[in-house]
């Protein structure tokens, strides 16, 4: 990685950390002004480059003071093209942040413009780009910008999501908000390997404060169910766990309190959860009801239908001759629907997953009144959808008020997506007591 050799005073060669920050058109373009603060404070040297319209919202005066470096806003600007350029500026840094990201910039990313400043840097850089986009919601879910945020991951870049919460615009909320500082300044310094060459303070990195979601118990269950035949065999399913595990995720970087309840799964507990471990829907439902009380109940485990009706307690014998063994099966306890039946201990808002084949949406209706959910997040896991396991969904957000089809997202898209609906609810039914 390009690190810069500087001459200290006691004549001791030390390497400084350089990034190219690109700040584009969005409202949250006042945060970078921190944010180069605090990366200087860290030794990091700040270059930056603002775009036509992210001058709208920081001037390059305020910017150049607190960088103390030339600011950088034009491709075509001579003195630049002869001293530094536009190759060498992307060339002389270990990481380029784009921070926001508008739509517009990770349109143009997506689609190699270059035609301005910072999408010629972006398409000229051998370095590591880190993305942050900051937009409405409606914006953030729009097809367009998914696809074009599926490409940029496609391309090698790395993708800060946006956070949750209250946008600035009166009354709007969801996922789109610049994530802050603090979250900012961890994946920089990470994507830098490092803290910084000379740490002149430290940051601190507060977590669950000001957050939607601080304050509030959300109860996520997650994973297959096994169901014993014997000690060594036993009837699973698909389920990879991976978008309730990001659900847990996501509510617990919106400053949840989160339990969340898995059946086996090959993938790591997400970082601030309480996980329960179970294998069992007889031992789901017991963790689920032991978590109680929450604020939510996110139900997006596939639970087993049926277990075996008497497990064998040793392991079945092949008998050379004898019929295969015929397994009767009994019906396994319906965790949503007990969850949603329990009186005062019944979340405020109870999510169910309804994962189909056939009929999708209808089901998913029916689903939501039998079983007296408040949502249901339906999709579709037909084998040619590649769902099940896979990285990606496609969801439908059933409620009393309709269905919602949401764009073909990432699992960590959908996850960031329903906590954000999540927080504007609970935000909205606060407001309204
Ligand atoms: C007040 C205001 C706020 C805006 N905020 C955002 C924003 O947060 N995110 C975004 O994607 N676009 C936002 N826009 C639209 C962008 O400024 C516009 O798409 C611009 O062309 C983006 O330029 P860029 O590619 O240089 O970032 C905003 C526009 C205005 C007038």
């Amino acid at each position: 990685m390009a690190t810069f050799r500087l001459l200290a005073r006691d004549h001791k060669i030390v390497t400084q950390k350089r990034i190219v920050l690109i700040i584009g058109g969005g409202i949250a373009a006042y945060k970078c002004l921190d944010l180069i603060r605090r990366l200087k404070e860290r030794g990091v040297a700040v270059r930056v480059v603002l775009t036509r319209a992210g001058e709208q919202f920081v001037t390059p005066l305020s910017v150049g003071a607190l960088s103390n470096e030339p600011v950088f806003t034009n491709l075509f600007d001579l003195n630049a093209e002869r001293e530094i350029g536009h190759i060498r500026l992307s060339r002389d840094a270990d990481l380029i942040v784009v921070a926001p990201a508008t739509a517009d910039l990770i349109a143009k990313m997506a689609g190699g413009h270059a035609d301005d400043l910072a999408s010629t840097v972006l398409m000229a850089t051998d370095k590591p780009v880190i993305v942050a986009p900051a937009m409405n919601p409606r914006m953030w879910l729009h097809p367009a910008t998914q696809r074009n945020i599926a490409q940029l991951k496609v391309d090698g870049v790395t993708v800060i999501e946006p956070a949750v919460g209250e946008m600035a615009e009166r009354g709007e909320a969801g996922q789109g908000r610049l994530p802050e500082v603090p979250e900012l300044m961890e994946r920089i310094l990470s994507a830098l390997g490092s803290s910084g060459s000379s740490p002149a303070t430290s940051t601190s990195i507060t977590r669950g404060a000001k957050l939607p979601l601080a304050g509030r118990h959300v109860l996520v269950t997650s994973g297959p169910t096994h169901e014993p035949i014997d000690p060594v065999r036993y009837i699973a399913n698909r389920s990879s766990g991976k978008q309730g595990h990001a659900i847990a995720a996501a509510a617990a970087r919106a400053g949840a309190r989160v339990t969340l309840i898995s059946g086996p799964v090959n993938i790591a507990d997400p970082a601030n959860v309480d996980v329960v471990h179970v294998e069992t829907a007889a031992q789901m439902l017991q963790a689920a009801l032991s978590a109680l009380p929450a604020d939510v109940g996110i139900f997006t485990a596939a639970v087993a239908d049926w277990r075996v009706a008497s497990a064998e307690k040793q392991k079945i014998k092949k008998q050379p001759g004898t019929n295969a063994p015929q397994l009767t099966l009994a019906e396994n306890p319906d965790i949503l629907k007990t969850i949603a039946a329990s009186g005062s201990q019944r979340p405020g808002l109870v999510v169910g997953f309804a994962a189909e084949t056939d009929n999708v949406t209808d089901y998913a209706g029916r689903k939501l009144k039998s079983k007296n959910a408040d949502w249901i997040v339906a999709n579709d896991v037909s084998p040619e959808t590649g769902i099940m396991g896979g990285d990606h969904n496609r969801v439908h957000l059933v409620s009393a008020n309709g269905v919602e089809d949401w764009p073909q997202m990432s699992k960590e898209g959908v996850a960031e997506a329903l906590i954000g609906r999540i927080a504007a609810h609970l935000h909205a039914s606060k407001d309204a007591t």
